[in-house]
């Protein structure tokens, strides 16, 4: 039995402020989704703490005693924002769940991140970087395009609008995202292909699950397929998604290894899930890599994929417990049976 701390930055329930963006919000978890990781840490025979990572939980840290915490905290500001509560952590020399500063930093920033995959041979698509104050400038970038924000998540940013045919278009949203988001506008080739999400979980063998896929055809004609802001808000209901996807065998495995290395190129720990597209010949493309993946149970990817392959939510959050007192040299604080070898 460990004392874990489940830090966690809750969703505000107020409107964004005057200068936010509409989707201001759309990252931070819900009371009922830090509530159901504690109860299930509690069940799995762990004393629990709840910490959240706002302003004041330095020294709430410093003081609780910790074995180790349970990391689902999006960090409240700024470029590196996911790293925050790892960076503290690693200071005060609490073991944690999870990727570590480095890697959270970096998949956090999908240009950062795309530059790892270029440099290890991980096909993701050719992108440039943009703001509204300067001109548009492609390069050899092949039109459709696509625009999203450089470092946000839980597809902040993304719509049907993201999808670009003309350079009016492109600078009408790179203007729009750089001034509502505030920050540089990543322009990639359009991945035209199917989509898949794909949940990694391990250390040394770390494990890659059957690739779910996001089904565009159950959208509005006129909503596009894009994994958009409003599809993951309004279309949870499972005929928007199929899990495991239908695949051929030889594109399962691709899929499936282009995620896997995906995860060993950015060093991943514990649990990450990874973003993949096929372009129009059909070759998987890695769009991001998410080491805090949403973990609302019956709602977010993660918890839906896993628990199509018959790993329950229970399971999954002390899986991952467990996988982490191993990697931190606790195994005496494990608790026998309580979601052990889920990688
Ligand atoms: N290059 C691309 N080509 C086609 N579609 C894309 C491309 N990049 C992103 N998309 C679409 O936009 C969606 C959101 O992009 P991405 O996964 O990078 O954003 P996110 O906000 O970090 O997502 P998450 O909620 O997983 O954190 C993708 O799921 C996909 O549907
Ligand atoms: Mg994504």
């Amino acid at each position: 039995m460990a004392k874990v701390g489940l830090v966690y930055n809750l969703a505000r329930n107020e409107q964004p402020e005057e200068g936010e963006p509409p989707d201001a919000n759309a990252e931070y978890d819900s009371e009922s989704t830090v509530m159901a990781v504690g109860e299930a840490l509690r069940r799995g025979g762990h004393d629990v703490v709840f910490i959240e990572g706002d302003d004041y939980c330095y020294g709430r840290l410093v003081r609780a005693g910790l074995d180790l915490v349970f990391n689902m905290a999006e960090g409240l500001r700024g470029e590196s924002r996911e790293s925050h509560v790892p960076a503290i952590l690693e200071m005060l020399g609490i073991p944690y769940t999870g990727s570590g500063v480095l890697t959270m930093a970096m998949c956090l920033n999908k240009a950062v991140a795309k530059k790892i995959l270029a440099y290890h041979g991980i096909p993701t698509a050719k992108f440039t970087l943009l703001r509204p104050d300067v001109p548009l400038d492609t390069g050899t970038l092949q039109f459709p395009l696509f625009v999203k924000p450089l470092h946000e998540g839980s597809s902040m940013g993304v719509s049907s609008a993201s999808v670009i045919a003309s350079c009016d278009d492109l600078r009408r949203q790179v203007d729009y995202l750089g001034r509502t988001y505030r920050q540089d506008v990543l322009v990639e080739e359009f991945l035209a292909g199917r989509e898949f999400t794909v949940a990694v979980l391990g250390n040394e063998a770390p494990r890659a699950f059957p690739p779910m896929e996001i089904l565009f055809h159950q959208c509005p004609d006129d909503h596009g397929a894009v994994y958009s802001r409003r599809f993951k808000a309004e279309w949870s209901d499972e005929v928007f998604y199929c899990c495991p996807a239908q695949l051929d065998p030889e594109l399962d495995q691709a899929v499936r290894k282009t995620a896997l290395d995906a995860y060993q190129a950015l060093d991943c720990r514990e649990v990450a899930r990874i973003d993949i597209r096929l372009d129009r010949d059909g070759m998987p493309h890695v769009m991001e890599i998410n080491p805090l993946p949403g973990m609302a149970p019956g709602f977010s990817d993660l918890p839906r994929i896993l628990n199509a392959s018959g790993v329950g939510y229970d399971e999954l959050v002390n899986g991952i417990v467990d996988m982490a007192l191993c990697r931190c040299g606790l195994e005496h604080l494990r608790v026998p049976s309580a979601g052990q070898s889920i990688a």
